[in-house]
């Protein structure tokens, strides 16, 4: 095979998770005509007017895209004469929706114009080169030297420079940043997969979280400085997609019954839309990995304008909804690669853990003995968690069930109702099995008449003061020959092993923190499931690792 060697100035590259038309070759990112290419990260929103018109203008459209609308639209004004800065601003202009934006202009070396709206972009510097990716994270590879776009930003690159600007091309200052973030931070460590490698990184992130939060001598909780009172907070209301929303579950259990602060809980996409009478001064707490995910931030924003403190739990320390939050709590989970998240999760969990026992002082819920028991149960789970390593034999052996089915069932109470729900997320995402989560105590109001020797259902039964009203409800799955595979601890299994057909057996825990470590086990399985199924475990199909479009 003869091999093409190109020397290019420019480079355009973007994985693309399609919005309009299907994943195709036509289809797939750059478009572009002969004057000008581009790539786009969002959603043109008013895409089918802008191409009706430049049809009627005499474009020729040659994909199903709304990307290309842009391409098009800038490649129209180049044709009426305009210089490519001039182009690209008029066009800016006419788009509707989210967007980032990179372009290159034919005859125009070294030049490449970049644009975000709703939508992140970050310019790398480089020696005599210059870099724009959808964040740090991409740009890592080449350079840690950073400067975050702004909403509404235009950026015009030369191999030496890089402009900022308004779409009206008023110039603004825009600063440079070194992130911590280095290539060699992001390689799998001679494990099979992303994956893998963060789900045993697990202890070490769910330790370095503590760490930000917790004096281990005095055993007490100290956040940062926040502009609210949690004291005198009414009434918090938690919104995040995914995972972080199963995350933020765990989060109202927590708070809810411990800080006794009355909680409103629901799923981003939902919650900007429900526009739920809110008391002035109440917590909007917002959980994500990336702080980029466009739901999230729109519900942030939505939530912004009725006058309530806004508290993220983000990952990404320089992402868009750290910028527009009044107070992030950092998880410590470092980058994550997989599309699958694991270990942000339960770095989410902690945070959230270590936010209920402040807030429960400081409404005079928790006494310094009952934060010190808390505290400790907390300080005692990376060495917890490291052991469910040791369980991977029994995990394999669960997952050798579960690959055979069709359907599965996972099951859960109280705060284990999330990771139920959590589990199946991750086994469908992953493994392409359907998967259901139910309340175990909901299943005899209706599910249960699903029920067969052909769909496992998996539960997390760990011992705690729900620990017999689920024996109850898997007797109840098992009278109706169902195949119970079940994740307990050391308190619970003998009474487990009664009934379950197989079950992996952790450590016994705290009951406050027995949901962090109980979703340790239920990734892994998903993990070995799809390990088993031959699937792309890292880049499961149709799926992107930050959702920038509603
Ligand atoms: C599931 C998963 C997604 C994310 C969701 C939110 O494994 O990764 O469900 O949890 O897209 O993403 P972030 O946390 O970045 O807002």
């Amino acid at each position: 095979m003869s091999r093409t060697r190109f020397r290019a100035q420019q480079v355009l590259a973007n994985t693309r998770w399609a919005t309009h038309g299907a994943p195709t070759t036509c289809n797939a990112h750059p478009h572009g005509t002969e004057r000008v290419a581009i790539v786009h990260n969002g959603i043109i929103e008013n895409f089918e007017d802008l191409r009706r018109e430049l049809e009627e203008a005499g474009q020729v459209f040659s994909t199903e895209t709304d990307s290309e609308t842009i391409a098009q639209l800038v490649d129209y004004h180049l044709g009426q004469g305009l210089a490519p800065k001039d182009a690209a601003l008029k066009a800016l202009n006419r788009l509707e929706g989210a967007y980032a934006i990179a372009m290159i202009f034919a005859g125009h070396e070294g030049l490449m114009i970049g644009a975000c709206h709703s939508a992140p972009l970050a310019v790398g510097y480089g020696k005599d080169e210059m870099f724009l990716g959808s964040d740090s994270l991409a740009l890592a590879p080449l350079t840690n030297r950073i400067t975050y776009m702004e909403d509404g930003d235009c950026v015009v690159i030369t191999p030496q420079k890089a402009e900022f600007m308004t779409f009206d091309g008023t110039p603004v200052q825009r600063k440079e940043q070194t992130t911590a973030l280095a290539a060699g931070s992001i390689g799998k460590d001679g494990y099979r997969h992303f994956m893998e490698k963060e789900l045993h990184e697990h202890p070490l992130v769910i330790g370095q979280t503590l760490q930000r939060m917790v004096d281990p001598a005095s055993r007490r909780v100290f956040l940062p400085d926040m502009p609210f009172d949690l004291a005198t907070v009414p009434r918090a209301v938690i919104t995040a997609c995914g995972s972080a929303f199963y995350a933020g579950m765990v989060g109202r259990y927590w708070l809810e019954a411990i800080a006794r602060l009355p909680v409103d809980i629901d799923v981003a996409s939902e919650m900007r839309y429900r526009n739920p009478p809110l008391t002035e001064g109440s917590l909007g707490l917002l959980i994500s990995q990336s702080g980029e995910t466009a739901d999230t931030l729109a519900a942030l924003r939505s939530l912004r304008q009725k006058a309530i403190h806004i508290l993220s739990v983000l990952n990404v320390e320089h992402s868009t909804m750290a910028r527009e939050s009044d107070s992030v709590l950092g998880t410590v989970a470092g980058p994550e690669i997989s599309v699958a998240s694991t270990k942000a999760f339960t770095a989410q969990l902690t945070v959230l853990a270590c936010l209920t026992i402040a807030t429960a002082r400081a409404r005079g819920m928790l006494d310094a003995l009952a934060e010190e028991e808390l505290v400790a149960a907390l300080l005692d789970l990376p060495s917890r968690a490291a052991e469910v390593f040791t369980q991977g034999a029994a995990i394999r052996r669960l997952a050798g069930v579960v690959a055979e089915a069709r359907d599965v069932l996972y099951l859960g109470r109280g705060s284990m109702f999330p990771i139920a729900m959590e589990g199946a997320l991750k086994l469908k995402e992953i493994s392409y099995i359907h998967a259901e989560a139910y309340a175990a105590g909901e299943m005899k109001h209706g599910p249960i008449s699903l029920i067969d020797r052909t769909v496992p259902i998996v539960a997390s039964v760990p011992y705690t003061p729900l620990f017999d009203k689920t024996l109850s409800n898997l007797q109840e799955a098992k009278a109706r020959g169902g195949r119970l595979l079940v994740f307990t601890d050391t308190k619970g299994a003998d009474r487990v092993s009664a009934i379950a057909e197989d079950m992996v057996v952790l450590p016994h825990v705290h009951d406050f923190v027995a949901p962090i470590l109980q979703t340790i086990p239920v990734q892994m399985l998903a993990y070995e499931v799809a390990v088993l199924k031959g699937t792309d475990v890292d880049q499961p199909r149709n799926l992107a690792k930050s959702v920038t479009v509603e």
